[in-house]
């Protein structure tokens, strides 16, 4: 396994591979990175990871300089996972000084993550082109976990004909229902006891929705209600969304629906979703 700090070194040992898989992460890796490395390996000859903290996708007030960080316990799973590339700039390394080019999706700052996170998208839209043009990958795999996310990254390889495949990879779970993320490390005991509530609200709302409800307040009264039984937890948004356009809708119709939430715990803040099939899907 090969690690990389430059774009100048990666871009010479990435010479050596034709098709290349890639999972972009910032790092301290859980089990839900090592789907996405395992999926990558399984469907392309060669891997490459990066690990990068993107300051512009966190907002003045926000976690960026106490993200958890561990980059020695991440190259040793890395390795053990059969990674072949792994690039690790540093911030003067991609934004050097005089950076000045974004990449924006107006629509995407309007709801959900977007609209609580003012600047989120461009950071992310703007870090992952960068990332995709010196990586140069075949694919690149993505967690379900961040489904704004994957709807901004498919638009902008849309929109600027970016040649590469996106792969969603479903979200990876505590057996108690909590989707893994980095940021569980922050929930104190208690809160970590009371997490679970995202998946339990997810899930009564998916099994009203199997059942045949099709009223999109309902699932968000749902939602609420299951929330509201979990006195630490604080919603932030609770969202029944076409699942392309991330609109709220009234009833769903053939496309199905993304059903997300945020939800506060004191200061730390979980996101999580589940996505409806719809009968046209
Ligand atoms: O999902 C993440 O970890 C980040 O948003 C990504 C895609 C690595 C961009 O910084």
């Amino acid at each position: 396994m090969k690690v990389l700090h430059t774009v100048a070194e990666f871009r010479q040992a990435r010479a050596a591979f034709d098709v290349l898989g890639f999972v972009p992460t910032m790092g301290y890796l859980h089990q839900g990175h090592l789907a996405l490395v395992e999926q990558a390996r399984r469907e392309c000859p060669a891997v490459a990871v990066s690990i990068f903290v993107n300051p512009t996708q966190f907002g003045p007030n926000e976690d960026y300089a106490r993200y958890p960080r561990d980059t020695d316990r991440d190259l040793t799973l890395l390795e053990a996972a059969g990674v072949d590339l792994v690039f690790i700039p540093s911030v003067e390394e991609m934004y050097p000084p005089g950076f000045g080019t974004y990449v924006i999706q107006p629509a995407a700052d309007e709801v959900l993550e977007g609209a609580a996170r003012p600047g989120h998208f461009r950071g992310v839209a703007t870090v992952v082109c960068k990332l995709f043009n010196i990586v140069q990958p075949t694919k690149s795999y993505f967690g379900q976990k961040d489904a704004q996310q994957t709807v901004v990254v498919r638009q902008m390889v849309r929109d600027l004909n970016l040649p590469v495949e996106i792969v969603i990879v479903s979200t990876v779970r505590e057996p108690d229902g909590l989707a893994l993320s980095s940021r569980n490390v922050y929930l104190n005991a208690e809160q970590r006891a009371a997490a679970p509530v995202l998946y339990r609200a997810l899930r009564t709302a998916a099994e009203r929705y199997a059942a045949g409800e099709r009223d999109a307040e309902t699932l968000r009264a749902v939602m609420r209600s299951v929330l509201t039984g979990e006195p630490l937890a604080r919603p932030d948004y609770i969202s029944v969304a076409h699942p392309l356009t991330l609109r709220e809708l009234d009833r769903i119709g053939a496309d199905g629906a993304l059903l997300s939430l945020a939800v506060r715990f004191d200061q730390v803040r979980l996101i999580d979703n589940w996505l409806l099939e719809g009968e046209g899907t």
